[in-house]
């Protein structure tokens, strides 16, 4: 079993290196089960249901999602019908959406989890007791269990990912952007990577247009951010799983960008 895990898209640069690099990375990798971070692909702020569904015909299977969830407001109009979408799973009781799917690849099911870390993110429920609950949930049907940790610092996905060695096939990072290279199996069978990176604008400061990020920090002024008009970059991970146990058996980093072109 491969999945392949792409990284935030961020609008419409994002969606273009999706649409562009998705088949030539299913054509080369075969992944079983494509997922892919949605959060930043309207102009780097949520998604509309136009984009769901644009998202899902490139090829991703599910989507997750993050701390930008609801700021676009089309989601709260489709979220409870889209099947194909899980948010952050520790937010607050109440709230739309699911933080798990499970989805059938073949004759497997995978579950696919959303978490958001707590240090410099909103105070929202914890994520390693929510992890505990979904696992127990998950793993009565399948050994095959998908973590995507929208989480800002290192530490706390590191830690994340301990917590879970030998519980699920991977715990993957999103949300700051950039790629890490710390990809590692666990002791106990868990693929692991800090931050998987964007997908968007290369040029831009995390998608952002670059005066605009400057001005902010030389001024300390509120500016109005717009994504980057430049070339992209696609960040994403592929992890091979044993059919049997759901371990994870080996991790593979993807960049593209202008200065790691894709050969086909
Ligand atoms: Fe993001
Ligand atoms: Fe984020």
């Amino acid at each position: 079993m491969k999945l392949l895990f792409v990284g935030d898209i961020y609008g419409r640069t994002g969606r273009e290196m999706l649409e562009e690099y998705l088949p030539k990375m299913k054509n080369r990798y075969h992944p079983n089960l494509t997922i892919v971070n949605a959060e930043n692909s309207a102009h780097g702020k949520g998604i509309t249901k136009k984009i769901y569904t644009q998202l899902l015909e490139m090829g991703a299977d599910i989507l997750t999602m993050g701390n930008h969830t609801w700021d676009n407001r089309e989601i709260f109009e489709f979220i409870d019908d889209a099947k194909k979408i899980v948010r952050p799973a520790n937010f607050p009781e109440g709230t739309p959406g699911t933080g798990m799917r499970i989805i059938q690849v073949n004759q497997l099911s995978v579950a696919v989890i959303n978490l958001q870390g707590r240090v410099f993110l909103p105070p929202i429920d914890d994520p390693f007791r929510t992890a505990d609950r979904l696992i127990t949930e998950a793993r009565k049907k399948t050994n095959f269990i998908f973590v995507d940790i929208h989480a800002e610092t290192t530490s706390e996905k590191l830690a994340l990912g301990w917590y879970l060695d030998g519980r699920v096939s991977a715990v993957i990072g999103t949300h700051t952007h950039v790629q890490t290279a710390d990809e590692r199996i666990f002791p106990q069978g868990t693929a692991f990577l800090s931050d998987v990176g964007m997908t968007g604008p290369y040029n831009g400061i995390i998608g952002v247009e670059r005066a605009a990020v400057t001005k902010r920090f030389l001024t300390a002024m509120p500016v109005r951010f717009e994504s980057d008009q430049g070339p992209g970059q696609l960040g994403a991970v592929l992890i091979s799983i044993d059919n049997q146990s759901g371990r994870a058996v080996k991790i593979e980093r993807i960049l593209i960008n202008d200065d790691h072109p894709f050969f086909d």
